[in-house]
């Protein structure tokens, strides 16, 4: 006997809701993979007739390498070498880093993806140690400053960036502070790795090119799949000698596939239709955060820093979710992603919102409207 839909949690509703899902508000529209194959192989399709439409072989050659050229280029970068993952793109780096100076003493925030969603892999197979720059609130977190750097003694292998700080609600530096710790890390001597997984979302906030963002640091890790719409896949570029070292990593670590190419196609369609977009998404995050403080919801930063922020409301996580995934069983509409109860304001809960192709075909207006018609009631 097949249970009614009530006796189900929210997340297994919201699991069968989903492939029913015709509209979307956030990011980009729900694709199927069938769809998202014949839009990978389009583009490919593009690249015929150049050595960038054949196989790469254990990453050489083929959409990988114009790939890596492109990033390289895009990055005012001597070299730049792709991985299957960011989580081991970053291993890879830190290891080259952390060896050349004769210490894992990795200076990071702790909201840094390495530290909250990486299992503690990179302490377990690197032997990195962390010394912490910022702790900082899940809700509220701060940026590491320059101060933040000098108030840490001792030897370090490398200082880690993560632009925007997406758990600390995608909070970016000003352009003046990411100079200024650029600078003490190399007055320190430390080398200084950029987390840019979403450095393309950055640009438009930071007032500065990916290459003139890229020139504050020493190496720089990007990722495909956030803004870009990729399958996965990351890059990091670099000097020609620091690169070549992570590619022997990255065989180290398993990464070295037979070929990488669908992944490597869909990052250069990502390049091409999405890069080109980031002013846009950016501007309507900061349109649809106002538009939210006049309805008196609260957003995260109040001026959204990059295309995605913290969205607030006082109710429970799950009485805002059950509205949302109600909205999806009824209405085949994806508003937001699951609410979680806030940790430091009892009653509240809050999401994160990411603007994208999806949300742009809706106005700033009608986009808060929606929102509010389903958190708030
Ligand atoms: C800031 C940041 N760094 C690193 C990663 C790791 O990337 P991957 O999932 O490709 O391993 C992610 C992935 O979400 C991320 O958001």
């Amino acid at each position: 006997m097949t249970e009614p839909p009530h006796a189900l949690s929210l997340d297994e509703r919201r699991r069968l809701a989903m492939p029913g899902v015709e509209r979307t508000l956030i990011g980009r529209h729900p694709v199927s993979p069938q769809d998202e194959l014949r839009s990978i192989i389009a583009e490919l399709d593009g690249l015929d007739g150049s050595d960038d439409s054949t196989w790469d072989r254990y990453g050489d050659g083929g959409p990988v390498a114009a790939l890596e050229g492109q990033v390289a280029t895009l990055l005012g970068k001597p070299a730049a070498v792709m991985f299957p993952s960011g989580i081991m793109a970053q291993q890879s780096t830190l290891r080259v880093w952390s060896d050349r100076l004769g210490s894992r003493r990795i200076a990071i925030p702790a909201l840094s993806h390495l530290l909250l969603h990486e299992q503690d892999g990179p302490r377990l197979l690197n032997g990195f140690e962390w010394a912490l720059l910022t702790t900082g609130a899940m809700n509220g977190g701060v940026v590491p400053t320059v101060d933040h750097l000098a108030a840490i003694p001792g030897e370090l292998g490398a200082a880690l960036l993560e632009i925007p700080l997406r758990d600390g609600g995608y909070l970016l530096p000003s352009w003046e502070e990411l100079e200024a710790f650029s600078l003490a890390c190399s007055d320190r001597g430390v080398p200084l790795h950029l987390d840019g997984a979403r450095i393309w979302e950055s640009v438009p906030y930071l007032g500065h090119s990916p290459a003139e963002i890229a020139a504050l640091a020493d190496t720089v890790y990007v990722s495909f799949y956030k803004g870009l719409r990729g399958l996965a896949g990351a890059v990091v570029a670099g000097p020609e000698d620091v690169i070549a070292e992570a590619r022997l990593w990255r065989s180290r670590h398993g990464g070295t596939l037979w070929t990488m190419l669908p992944y490597a196609v869909s990052a250069l369609r990502g390049l091409r239709e999405e890069l080109p977009r980031m002013a846009e998404y950016h501007a309507r995050a900061v349109e649809m955060a106002e538009l939210l403080a006049a309805k008196g919801i609260r957003t995260f930063p109040t001026k959204p820093h990059c295309n995605a922020f913290r969205i607030f409301v006082e109710s429970p996580g799950d009485v805002v979710t059950e509205r949302v995934v109600t909205v999806m069983e009824r209405e085949h509409l994806a508003v937001t992603p699951r609410w979680g109860d806030s940790e430091d304001v009892p009653g509240w809960s809050w999401t994160e919102f990411t603007v994208g192709s999806a949300t742009m075909e809706w106005s700033a207006q009608e986009a808060v409207d929606l929102l509010a018609r389903v958190v708030l009631t």
